[in-house]
């Protein structure tokens, strides 16, 4: 479809978590700063019974509550909301659909839907939207995971959504994909010659992607617990993180040459066979402890009842293929760790020879550190040589080179993520947007891990709040020789 900006959006979820804390002071963002097209309109919909009216009072309370302070603009927030109008729907049922494309009106200028929706209610959302016609030619669809749980159920909404929209129309988001600093592991791979050469299984020993957090399950019982953090996490951001990182250069900055590449990626994942499940992979669940600086409940109690959900997970993976052959990957992401970080750190080789070392001079391998989060910087890690007269030998320290992204670019606002995910979907750019066999090329390698887990009878161990996982997680890379970086 030729990229051309849509004139109208519909937003279902319109009254949930997702919508007022990211979409509406994305929008809000956007809008303030003459990003969105002239008169496009933003009808919201969900099953609450609202009218125009108390959904602008609903977005305007969102809007309070979770756009910065020296963002709100009385006039722009007034004008934004002119944009804003509801309709309520029950999404099992297709009389509905009718009045909410009355509602939306005329598509022939191009509508951008946003759906988040459990997995169950696709084939009716579906099947609604075609029927009252706001599946046609002019209209996108952008979709929140969770996509399915797993490589057959993901196919089935695949299946369902493609009946009427076809891939060049679908724009699955991974909202790790609009951070800027995920864009930037693109400009610091390929917009500098120097770490091409490296980037490499001559040049890198392994490779280190962390994403913690301090939260626990949050309000999300109904969901997380049916998920665990190995769906929730890796099957899209870490996996994505990844292939940015171990992808071939794309010829071009658009959206097939680099979701070729990272399609490529995801095909070379080494399988975790059943049987080196329980040696490659490490799962854990939070108990009670002190995270984020308060004392906190354990996972079972904050659920109140048993479960055996993973909230951390870490795996050491390969990508079989010659540019990464023998690198191991190693991948961990929990809930209720010490700090939020999501973090890729790139250590290379050692020197292959020490002319220091009949002088006691010691070396550390080099280390490339990523920092997406919360901090936006990026630091090569050095030796240098301690100022002295060396009478008791040469004495060698690791330092580092610092590219602060926050204070480099300090004039420039960061956009959260969705701001640029929803501009892309308005704008019908699919470069930030997850293809079909990328997604599919996911699940086929997480699922496997479940089925070692399965087959093994492998159950989360229990690891206290504020710690960096079970113990078994420091085990992963210690029997390699590896410590994770900066624990
Ligand atoms: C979501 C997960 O996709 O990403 C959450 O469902 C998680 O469990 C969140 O907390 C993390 O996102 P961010 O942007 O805060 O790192």
């Amino acid at each position: 479809m030729p990229r051309k900006p849509v004139g109208k959006l519909l937003l279902f979820g319109a009254t949930g978590d997702l919508a007022q804390r990211m979409l509406l002071p994305s929008l809000y963002g956007l809008h303030a700063d003459g990003l969105l097209p002239d008169g496009l309109t933003i009808t919201g919909t969900a099953r609450s019974e609202n009218d125009d009216a108390s959904y602008r009072a609903f977005a305007k309370t969102a809007l309070e509550k979770f756009v910065p302070k020296d963002r709100m603009d009385e006039k722009a927030v007034e004008s934004f909301l002119v944009r804003v109008g509801y309709q309520p729907l029950d999404a099992t049922d297709i009389d509905h659909y009718k009045q909410l494309s009355d509602k939306v009106g005329d598509v022939s200028g191009g509508l951008a839907i946003f759906l988040s929706t459990a997995p169950s209610l696709f084939e009716a959302v579906i099947r609604g939207l075609e029927g009252a016609g706001l599946a046609g030619e002019t209209v996108r669809i952008g979709l929140e995971k969770p996509l399915g749980y797993d490589l057959a159920s993901s196919r089935e909404i695949n299946d369902t959504v493609a009946t009427a929209f076809p891939e060049e129309r679908t724009f699955r988001i991974d909202h790790y994909l609009g951070k800027e600093t995920v864009q930037n592991i693109l400009a610091l791979r390929f917009g500098n010659s120097f770490f091409e050469p490296v980037w490499n299984a001559r040049g890198i020993d392994n490779v280190q992607i962390t994403i913690s957090e301090t939260v626990g399950l949050e309000e999300r019982a109904a969901y997380y617990d049916g998920a665990g953090a190995l769906r929730d996490m890796v099957a899209n951001h870490m996996l994505q993180l990844l292939a940015l990182v171990a992808m071939e250069p794309p010829a071009r900055f658009d959206g097939n040459a680099i979701r070729d590449e990272k399609a490529k990626v995801f095909r070379s994942l080494r399988q975790i066979k059943p049987e080196d499940a329980a040696r490659d992979t490490v799962t854990g669940q939070y108990g009670p402890g002190a995270s984020g600086g308060e004392i906190v409940r354990s996972y079972t109690d904050e659920l109140e009842k048993a479960s055996t959900t993973e909230t951390f997970v870490a795996i050491k993976a390969h990508v079989d293929n010659w540019r990464w052959q023998g690198v191991p990957f190693y991948l961990r992401t929990g809930k209720r760790m010490p700090t939020r970080r999501s973090e890729i750190a790139i250590q290379f080789k050692p020197v292959p020879h020490s002319m220091f070392s009949n002088r006691g001079g010691l070396l550390q391998p080099n280390v490339l550190i990523i920092r997406l989060q919360p901090e936006e910087y990026v630091q090569l890690l050095v030796m240098a040589k301690e100022p002295g007269l060396d009478r008791e030998g040469i004495r060698l320290r690791e330092v580092p080179l610092n590219l602060s992204l926050d204070a480099e670019f300090a004039g420039s606002r960061r956009r959260i993520a969705y701001e640029r995910l929803l501009l892309d979907l308005i704008e019908g750019d699919q470069t930030l947007f997850v293809r079909r066999d990328e997604v599919e090329a996911q699940w086929t390698w997480i699922d496997a891990i479940r089925e070692g887990w399965v087959a093994n009878d492998m159950k989360p161990k229990s690891y206290p709040s504020g710690s960096w996982g079970p113990s078994a997680a420091v085990a992963l890379t210690e029997r390699d020789g590896v410590t994770w970086q900066d624990d």
